[in-house]
Order: C-alpha cells, then structure tokens, then sequence
C-alpha cells in the first residue's frame, strides 16, 4: 500500500523518465552518441536541438542512468549502446509505448465512454502499415526478452502439425519451426505478408487470413495436431474469444491441443495484470482476462482436461484438449 507522499510523488512523475527517454529516442540522441564522450555543443549542432535544453535532457538521462557523464561531456553507456544505439533493438520498444503513452492520456474517455481511444487494429493496418509494422517488431523483441520457451511444449513437439493463430511476424513460429514443428502461420493478409517475408528460409508455412471469416482458421478442418493462440485473446471480448476459439478447435484434430498463451488480468507481479487490463482497454476493446475467464472460454469453446502450465507470473499459458 501507498502510505506516504513521497511513493504518491514518485509515482505521478512517472511520467517524466519516460517522456525523456522517448524524446531522445525521436531526436536521434541515442544514435549519434556513442561510447566516446561528446560535447552537448556538438550533439546540439549535429541534432540541430537548442543547446541549453539539450543539456539538461542529457543531465536528466544521465541521471537516470542510460547516458554517462564525464565533466561537460556526455557518452551512451554500454547498455544504451548496444540496446538503444543504432541497431539496438529496444528503440522499437521506445517507439511503441511512445504511441500508447498517447493514447493513456485518453483514459478517462475509454473509463467513461466504455471504448478504446485507438482505432481497431485492421484500420491500423490499412492507414498506417509501417506504425503496425513497427507495433509487431516491438513484440517479437519483447517476446524474445520475456516470453515463454512454448517449442519446449511437449503438446507443440518436433513432427506436430501446429497451427500459429494470429502468429504476428513469428516471434514462436521460428522457434517451434527450427526445433522441428511443422508450423503454419495465420494472420491478416498484410501481416501474414511480412511474416513470409521474416520466415523466409524457414519451413513455416505462412496462410493470409481473417480468422473470423473462415471456420477453422484458413486450414482444413482437423488438419492440425496443436494450435497456438499467442496474445490475441486479450484483444478480444469474451463472446468474440469464444468464437474464435471455436474456430481453433474445428482446426485441430480430436485428441489435439490448444495452447493459449497470455497475459491475464488477475496476474502479478504486482499490478501487471491490472495495467495490462487497462491498456488493453485503451488499445484493443479487448481485455486481460482472469484466469478463471480464460479457463472458462476455453470449455465454452469445447476443449476439456483444461490446465494451466507452471510458469512463474506474469506469463499464463492454459493447454486444453479438443476431445
Ligand atoms: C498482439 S499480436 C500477437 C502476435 C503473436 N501471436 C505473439 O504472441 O507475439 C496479435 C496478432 O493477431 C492478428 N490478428 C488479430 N485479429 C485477427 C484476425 N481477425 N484475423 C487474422 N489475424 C488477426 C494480428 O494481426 C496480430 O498479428
């Protein structure tokens, strides 16, 4: 609990590290500077950044800790080099929560009006194919960094016939593919475009549709030993994750299973979940479901012996069978 004004200032300023560590990013702060240290005069006249202010954005993120000061000179350290500098992945993780801090300062009208602020994702898709792009590279990083191994899952094991349900750019397709899967990726046609794209030289099959205008996902019904369904429910009502996870089990064959891996509104640490909930509310309409809801849609859908596997907070992953 907060019990003192100190932990409630901390947390209402919240917002200042991160708006300077987006802001460097936009200026190109991170790319220009390298581990050699650098005058704020020079950076000002290379990022053509008024000179004063530059400084004290640069004492702030040295202050935080991602620049190094040395005297009047500023260096990125070895962290922020390689994470944040040119080619470092983060910067795509920068440049996502950039666009959804956006969107959180329009929380009281998805409180009040009962709707998100951003527009649906296939609208996303057809104005701004390079933001959703981006939205999908940043992730399959944080995927990578803190996802499940789910191609150790003895359910999705090496000669199953796995079906990959809204599988984005393949962040677990790649992985189940080289561990020796035989995986077919689903996804709207765009995305399904630039997922043959990333898995190309893979043995991923990669299938370009709305899952909810085909009755078992894009492929034959019980074609399938497993299906995946990565972070998708939660962008979905409840009614709406029903059905499409009905359509997950006319995928899979009798005896095969369902993956289901997400976030979880009543998961820790602390208030993950619960933030979770609410940025998929902002974001999606969606939301992060309990687990008991989980578990529920998933027995709605017609799966049994439902089960969730023992990974440590905040990952939820349930396994159920299409009987
Ligand atoms: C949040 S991303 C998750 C990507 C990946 N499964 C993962 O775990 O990182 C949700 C994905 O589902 C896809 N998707 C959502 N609704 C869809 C639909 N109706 N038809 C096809 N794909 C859909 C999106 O395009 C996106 O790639």
């Amino acid at each position: 609990m907060i019990d003192n004004d100190w932990q409630l200032i901390d947390l209402i300023t919240g917002y200042q590290p991160a708006a300077a560590i987006t802001t460097a990013h936009r200026l190109g702060v991170f790319s220009v500077l390298g581990r050699v240290p650098r005058s704020a005069g020079d950076l000002a006249a290379e990022l053509a950044a008024d000179p004063s202010n530059l400084v004290a954005l640069l004492e702030a993120l040295a202050g935080i800790g991602l620049l190094r000061r040395e005297g009047d000179r500023f260096a990125a350290t070895p962290y922020t080099a390689e994470r944040l500098g040119p080619g470092g992945e983060m910067g795509l993780v920068v440049a996502k929560e950039a666009v959804f801090a956006g969107a959180w300062s329009r929380l009281d009208e998805v409180v009040t009006e009962g709707r998100p602020v951003m527009e649906p994702w296939r609208s996303q898709l057809d104005r701004n194919p390079e933001q959703a792009r981006a939205f999908l590279e940043a992730l399959d990083v944080l995927a990578r960094i803190a996802g499940p191994a789910l191609h150790e899952l003895e359910a999705l094991a090496p000669g199953k016939r796995v079906l990959d349900v809204g599988g984005g750019l393949g962040t677990y397709a790649r992985p189940l593919s080289e561990a020796g899967s035989h995986v077919t990726l689903v996804d709207y046609p765009l995305v399904a475009g630039w997922a043959s794209e990333e898995l190309e030289g893979t043995r991923v099959e990669v299938v370009g549709v709305d899952l909810f205008e085909h009755p078992s996902c894009g492929v034959p019904p019980g074609s399938m030993d497993a299906a995946l369904v990565s972070h998708l429910i939660h962008d979905l009502a409840e009614d709406q994750a029903v059905e499409l996870l009905r359509r997950v089990r006319s995928a899979i064959a009798p005896g095969g299973h369902v993956v289901v891996n997400d976030f979880a509104g009543d998961s820790g640490p602390g208030a993950f979940g619960a933030l979770f909930d609410v940025m998929m509310r902002i974001e999606t309409g969606g939301a992060a479901h309990s687990r008991k809801a989980l578990e529920s849609m998933l027995a709605g859908a017609g799966f049994e012996r439902i089960r969730r596997l023992p990974y440590d907070d905040p990952l939820t992953v349930y396994i159920g069978v299409r009987p």
